[in-house]
């Protein structure tokens, strides 16, 4: 099986506290992979060590082929962190072109597919806008867009949707599907259970460990519940052995 990620027992400790423990992750090339679990679950935490921000402790991660910690892998990799990391100081058009020349972007190719996707994010008429001006649900737009800049085949998404309204949310999955289509990787953590239900597959995480993995209709027929949210809650009292 060819894996887009694949770690074995990946540990990482922030002083004696496990933030990932003991982590064996496998997503396949061309899937969408929904991380789901609550806060402090060490979703945030994963998708900065397979992305190459944070070193982990112990264990192994295979990213695209190459052991982690590896250089050459960045820019094959979008990153759209939890917590925008936009230069509000500049445009969204200049955050753009910031991105697209970190990646060794020609400019001709940067302003095509800048287009391509402000329209697509529905943010092409306020390129020149500071970032700074832009409301909260904006700047998660404008993120999106930076992430995509460069084409990359594999993609993390930390809650890409948050502060998105209904109507654009359901076109950002059109859109991931698309890019599915096209055969590119998506790891996404988010909260809401209806973009849950639309992965190809769901890991759930709990204190640093996957609890479950499955399809969404696989995982609710092994709970026996009919929301994911039930589900959850019954694979996370399993793993209590309660
Ligand atoms: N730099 C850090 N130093 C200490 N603890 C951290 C650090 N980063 C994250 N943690 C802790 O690790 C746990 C997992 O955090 P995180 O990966 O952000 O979870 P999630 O994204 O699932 O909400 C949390 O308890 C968090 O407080
Ligand atoms: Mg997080």
């Amino acid at each position: 099986m060819n894996y887009a990620i694949k770690t074995s027992a990946l540990t990482k400790e922030f002083g004696n506290f496990k933030a990932i423990n003991d982590l064996n992750l496998k997503v396949k090339k061309g899937e969408i992979y929904g991380l789901l679990g609550p806060n402090g679950a060490g979703k945030t935490t994963t998708i900065k060590i397979l992305s190459g921000l944070l070193s982990h402790s112990s264990g192994k991660a295979f990213v695209l082929g190459n052991k982690i910690p590896d250089k050459k892998i960045a820019s094959s990799i979008g990153y759209m962190p939890q917590e925008t990391a936009l230069y509000v100081g500049l445009t969204v058009h200049q955050n753009m072109e910031f991105y697209g020349k970190l990646f060794g972007i020609k400019k001709a190719k940067i302003k095509e597919k800048e287009k391509e996707l402000l329209e697509f994010v529905d943010l092409y008429d306020w390129r020149n806008e500071l970032v700074q001006n832009l409301s909260g649900g904006m700047k998660h737009r404008a993120s999106l867009a930076c992430t995509l800049i460069h084409n990359p085949p594999l993609l993390f998404l930390d809650e890409p949707t948050v502060g998105v309204d209904p109507e654009l949310r359901v076109s950002f999955w059109d859109y991931f599907n698309e890019l599915k289509d096209e055969g590119i990787t998506i790891l996404i953590t988010t909260h809401y259970m209806d973009e849950a239900r639309r992965c190809d597959r769901v890991g759930f995480m709990n204190k640093g460990r996957l609890i479950a993995e499955s399809t969404p209709k696989e995982l609710l027929t092994k709970a026996g519940t009919d929301s994911l949210e039930d589900a959850f809650l019954k694979f996370s009292r399993m793993e209590a052995g309660k």
